[in-house]
């Protein structure tokens, strides 16, 4: 069953979180849904695509690299995310979107993916005393609602952070933890995906 998300960021690579690949390393034991949007009726133009190879970041980083069997078949539904130039820190309050099918109070989704619009909060402010009291590494970024109610939460690690730039949105962020979900003054926090495009690249390249 589903446990985390991911991002296809070429035909035959997903981008997700390291914690995610906790329960075996062995590649066999996933498998990637691509192009779905319920969880349990999986519709006309999915895709499951058996994972060849993972790469985990070697440093701290929740960030991990699936290799897939075979290439996805660009569609309508299923398209690669574009990632960022190296090293870009993406501006306090900028609007990003968040999907998953992860928690939501209970009914995990209902089994449809959700979607959030979420404002970041620049480190600076995120590790103040009483929001993540200096819990974020320059590596990830924080984002969402201080008054609280909207979040990631169990379920969609590993899922995209996107951010509308110029004419495109970008893969900015990679869902990994938080303090509970939803709470007030606590925002979720994401890998910081600029900070690994060239380990990125470097693995795609190489691999
Ligand atoms: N670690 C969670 C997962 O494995 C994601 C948590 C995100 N939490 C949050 N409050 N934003 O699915």
């Amino acid at each position: 069953g589903h446990f985390c998300g991911g991002t296809l960021i070429s035909p035959e690579w997903v981008l997700t979180a390291k914690h995610c690949l906790e329960k075996s390393s062995s590649p066999s034991s996933y498998k990637v849904i691509l192009g779905a949007h319920e969880e349990y009726h999986l519709g006309e133009g999915v895709q499951e695509i058996d994972v060849s190879k993972l790469f985990k970041e070697p440093s701290e980083a929740d960030i991990a690299l699936l290799k897939l069997s075979s290439p996805a078949i660009i569609t309508d539904k299923v398209i690669p995310a574009c990632l960022p130039t190296p090293n870009y820190v993406v501006a306090d309050r900028t609007a990003c979107y968040i999907t998953g099918w992860g928690e939501t109070k209970g009914t995990y989704g209902a089994g449809l993916l959700k979607e959030a619009r979420l404002p970041v909060i620049e480190n600076k402010v995120c590790n103040r005393y009483e929001y993540l009291g200096g819990k974020v590494s320059p590596n990830e970024l924080c984002a969402g609602h201080l008054a609280g109610g909207i979040d990631s939460c169990q379920g969609d690690s590993g899922g995209p952070l996107v951010c509308f730039e110029k004419d495109k949105y970008i893969l900015q962020g990679v869902t990994s933890w938080g303090l509970g979900c939803a709470l007030p003054n606590k925002p979720g926090v994401y890998v910081r995906v600029s900070r690994f495009v060239t380990w990125i690249e470097e693995i795609m390249r190489r691999n």
